[in-house]
Formats: structure tokens, C-alpha cells, sequence
């Protein structure tokens, strides 16, 4: 029985698959099982940003794997410390605490949250403010952060505690905020809702605001901060920074991690026994991320980004001027959105058959997180690709 089938009859039919299986990565390019290769345009949604077995993170693994596994919180490890470490020296961040996927780290995030207002007295403020359009994960609290009502059907009722208003709207922001509010978390650049950046000025207002309150600011950048952006994290654009940010996705280049940093400010609504998971931090998945920020965080990869981000912008806004089938460009570094009149899915299924990955969101925008290892002349394929299917 092939993969296809195999997994069609014994996993849960809960992804819309597309019908290719894929049996080996190399850099950009992915290989199915007829050995047709194919130009990754989504790097498993903005995971793998140094491209496929990146022979430096390969060895990360391969190392630690022969050394140490795992151990138990209950004890120390040095791939651990050295992780948060330097996590804590590139960001505004005092404090990590390790999940293993984004809608853990978003948990942690949404727990530290309430438990830093029940802690410091004011146990009345326990409200956090999301975004319309949001996304932040599918375990039961992150959905009911999410401000995206399709994917809730069914799982009603859903965790108290969560109002969601117009992303990029601070007077909407500012009506909604009230002595209940413990923190407002939003995606500097939403993913999953369509690639829609915050807008200028947007994020510092929101700072202030929370500033104003005496709230807690929560930056989800698990799909936009790792350099996806141009920046080691999205907010660093807009000159802004939270008191909590979580990640994950890109920050093990495909080994599961997820981490929440935090002020130590923050940090003081967690302490002994509030919040544990047992795989957090293990060697094996910290020696794999240290080894991702170390190149990610060299700032002439992340000036290579911005280039061949606005590269691929230009090509996009090209197209825009071509087609009157494109409506919009939108997107900040190398995570690019082309918003169509209608029917994405057309789009990727036409270039999944001519070796290109791309996925389509919301129905009609056709999403680019290509690894940040993308090459202008790969660009060009795929722009040239789009071009005659337009
Ligand atoms: C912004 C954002 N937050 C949270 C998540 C959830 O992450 P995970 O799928 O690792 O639980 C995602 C995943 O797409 C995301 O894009």
C-alpha cells in the first residue's frame, strides 16, 4: 500500500492533503516518491526558513542525539541554558520558558498572563483582547484566542475570557479595554488571516496604550518573528517590543520547539510548580534551535532577507499591474501574500504540477514562505510560473 493510501485509510482526515508524498528535502527543493523535484515556496509553512537538512542544524541533531536525549526538568542542561541565553541576549526578553509547538508557547503566554494580575492583586483582570482574523493555535484556550469563528464550529463552549476587535484599529482597542483586561496579543504580521501587517504606527499605539492601562502586551510571532520578516522578530520593524512574545515554527527548522520569553517583569506570574511540560527545552530540541538562531540571527542573513523580500515583493506588485485578476500584494521580509480575485486553490494545485509549493489562505490569497535560503533566479521561476497562469 503506498503512503497515499496508507494514510488516507489509517490517520484522521483532518488536513486537506494535497496528492504528492515527499521522501527526501535538500535545501530549497523538496523530491516525491517519483523522484519529480519540486521548488518549495512554503517551507512546511514557515518552518523550515534554512531550507530542507540544512547540513549545519543535521549535524546539531545528529550530535545530540548521539550525546543526550532528554532529561527532566527536574534537572539542568547546557543546550537548554545556552538557548535561552542568547534567546534573552537578541531579544528584550529576561526569561524563556520551552513548549514543544506554537499553541503551547501561546498557552504558556495566555496562562503567565492571568496568573501575573492574580498574583500582583488585581484578580479581577483576567480578559485578554485578540485580533479579528487572528490565529493562535487549536488547543482550547489558543482557539478561543483565535478570532477566526470557522475553525471553532463544534467546539462550543469555548474558555471565558477573550474579546477580539478590528486588527489595526486602536480606537476599537481602546473602547474594548476595561478593569478586566489582563493583556492584549495580537501577530505583528497575521498569518493565517490573510499576511496583513500591522500598519505603521499601530504596534507603538498599542505600547502605549497597554503602557497606559498597566496591561500586558503579547506578541505572537510563532509564523512571522525567526527572520521571516527581515528581522530576527517582526516587532523589531516597527520599533516596538511586548512583555511576552512566543515562538516556535522556525525556530527548530523542523525540529518541534516552542518557547514564550518574557520580561522579568512579566515573568514574576509564574513561579515553582505554576506551569511544566514535560518534553520543554530537552537537549535534543534546544541543540537544533540554538544552532537555527545562530545563523538566522547573523545580520547579514537577515540583510539577505530583506533584499530577496523586496525582490519578490517587486516581482509580486509587478504581477498586480499585469492581471486585473490580482488584487493585492501584501507582507513584510519573505513572507508574501498574493491576494486574488477568487480561487487560490486553482493557483496551487497549477504549480504543485509544474514543481513549485505554494499555499493558498482565505480562499484567495496565495501565500509565499519560501526557506529564507531562496535564490532571486528561483524566484523568477516561480513568478514567470504565475505569470502565464494569470
Ligand atoms: C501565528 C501563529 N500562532 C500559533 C500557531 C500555532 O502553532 P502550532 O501549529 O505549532 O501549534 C500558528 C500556526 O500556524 C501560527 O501561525
Amino acid at each position: 500500500m503506498d503512503a497515499i493510501k496508507k494514510t488516507n485509510d489509517f490517520v484522521f482526515q483532518t488536513y486537506f492533503r494535497q496528492g504528492k508524498a515527499f521522501i527526501r528535502g535538500e535545501g530549497v527543493f523538496l523530491f516525491d516518491e517519483d523522484k519529480k523535484k519540486y521548488t518549495d515556496f512554503l517551507a512546511g509553512i514557515a518552518v523550515c526558513s534554512l531550507g530542507h537538512c540544512h547540513p549545519k542544524i543535521t549535524e546539531a541533531i545528529a550530535r545530540q542525539a548521539a550525546t543526550l536525549v532528554h532529561v527532566s526538568n527536574l534537572f539542568y542542561t547546557r543546550p537548554q541554558a545556552d538557548l535561552a541565553s542568547k534567546l534573552c541576549e537578541k531579544s528584550f526578553a529576561d526569561r524563556v520558558f520551552f513548549a514543544n509547538s506554537g499553541a503551547e508557547a501561546n498557552e504558556a503566554a495566555i496562562k503567565l498572563a492571568r496568573r501575573y494580575f492574580q498574583k500582583n492583586g488585581e484578580k479581577q483582570r483576567y480578559k485578554i483582547i485578540t485580533m479579528e482574523q487572528s490565529f493562535h493555535g487549536r488547543t482550547m484556550a489558543t482557539l478561543s484566542a483565535t478570532g477566526q469563528d470557522k475553525i471553532k464550529q463544534g467546539f462550543y463552549p469555548l474558555l471565558e475570557g477573550f474579546s477580539f476587535v478590528p486588527f489595526n484599529s486602536i480606537d476599537a482597542l481602546k473602547d474594548e479595554i476595561d478593569e478586566t483586561t489582563c493583556a492584549v496579543m495580537l501577530e505583528p504580521v497575521q498569518g493565517e488571516g490573510g499576511i496583513i501587517p500591522a500598519d505603521d504606527g499601530y504596534l507603538k499605539a498599542v505600547r502605549d496604550l497597554c503602557d497606559q492601562k498597566g496591561i500586558l502586551l503579547i506578541f505572537d510571532e510563532i509564523q512571522c518573528g525567526m527572520g521571516r520578516c527581515g528581522t530576527l522578530f517582526a516587532h523589531e520593524l516597527y520599533d516596538v517590543t511586548p512583555d511576552i512574545m512566543t515562538l516556535a515554527k522556525a525556530l527548530g527548522n523542523g525540529f518541534p520547539i516552542g518557547a514564550m520569553l518574557a520580561t522579568d517583569g512579566a515573568a514574576t506570574g509564574f513561579d515553582y510548580g505554576s506551569h511544566a511540560t514535560t518534553f520543554g527545552g530537552t537537549p535534543l530540541a534546544t541543540a537544533a534551535a540554538l544552532e537555527v538562531v545562530n545563523i538566522i540571527g547573523e545580520e547579514s542573513f537577515l540583510e539577505e532577507v530583506r533584499q530577496k523580500g523586496r525582490y519578490f515583493k517587486g516581482k509580486l506588485q509587478e504581477l498586480k499591474e499585469k492581471h486585473s485578476r490580482v488584487v493585492g500584494v501584501r507582507g513584510k521580509g519573505l513572507l508574501l501574500g498574493l491576494e486574488l480575485d477568487k480561487d487560490a486553490a486553482f493557483f496551487v494545485e497549477e504549480l504543485l504540477k509544474k514543481g513549485f509549493i505554494i499555499n493558498g489562505i482565505q480562499d484567495k490569497i496565495l501565500r509565499f514562505a519560501p526557506p529564507l535560503i531562496i535564490k532571486e533566479n528561483e524566484i523568477d521561476r516561480l513568478i514567470s510560473e504565475l505569470d502565464s497562469l494569470l
